[in-house]
């Protein structure tokens, strides 16, 4: 089948797409966005969210026919030309990266958490995220980062 969406902000259009072939292969192998991750591809770890017409979504549950005429923003969606998204650039400064799996989904979790709260709280950084596991980096880093760019939104 064809099937045509809006990926960050551009027209797409993919033949011979499968209808069993989820919407995170499809960013990946077919449209070559390689940013979101295939960690589980069983909607368990997040590294695969994606903003589905501004919805977060675990894309590797997603059939990609799901998308036809929709948008989908993924990771590198974020970033303004060479400008990295304040949350990308947090997670840079507080080396919230290790193996940076689990980092697309998390940058995607968190930019949808300060969208809606200016100021979360670390018990609502924690819930946010709860759905996005890391191996690597302990979380700490991450919490920190997510600080920081709450912190840089709320003043700009
Ligand atoms: S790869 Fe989609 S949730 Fe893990
Ligand atoms: S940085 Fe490796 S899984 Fe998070």
């Amino acid at each position: 089948m064809r099937l045509r969406c809006e990926v960050n902000g551009e027209s797409r259009e993919v033949d011979d797409v499968w209808p069993g072939e989820s919407l995170l292969y499809v960013l990946r192998e077919r449209m070559g966005l390689p940013g979101s991750k295939n960690a589980c591809e069983q909607g368990e770890c997040g590294s695969c969210t994606v903003y589905l017409d501004g919805v977060p979504v675990c894309s590797c549950l997603v059939a990609a026919g799901q998308a036809e005429g929709h948008e989908v923003t993924t990771v590198e969606g974020l970033a303004e030309g060479e400008q990295l998204d304040p949350v990308q650039q947090a997670f840079v400064e507080k080396g919230a990266v290790q193996c940076g799996f689990c980092t697309p989904g998390l940058i995607v979790a968190t930019h949808d958490l300060l969208e809606r709260r200016e100021r979360p709280s670390d018990p609502e950084i924690r819930e946010a995220l709860a759905g996005n596991l890391c191996r690597c980096t302990g979380y700490e880093k991450i919490l920190d980062a997510v600080r920081l760019a709450a912190d840089r939104k709320a003043v700009s």
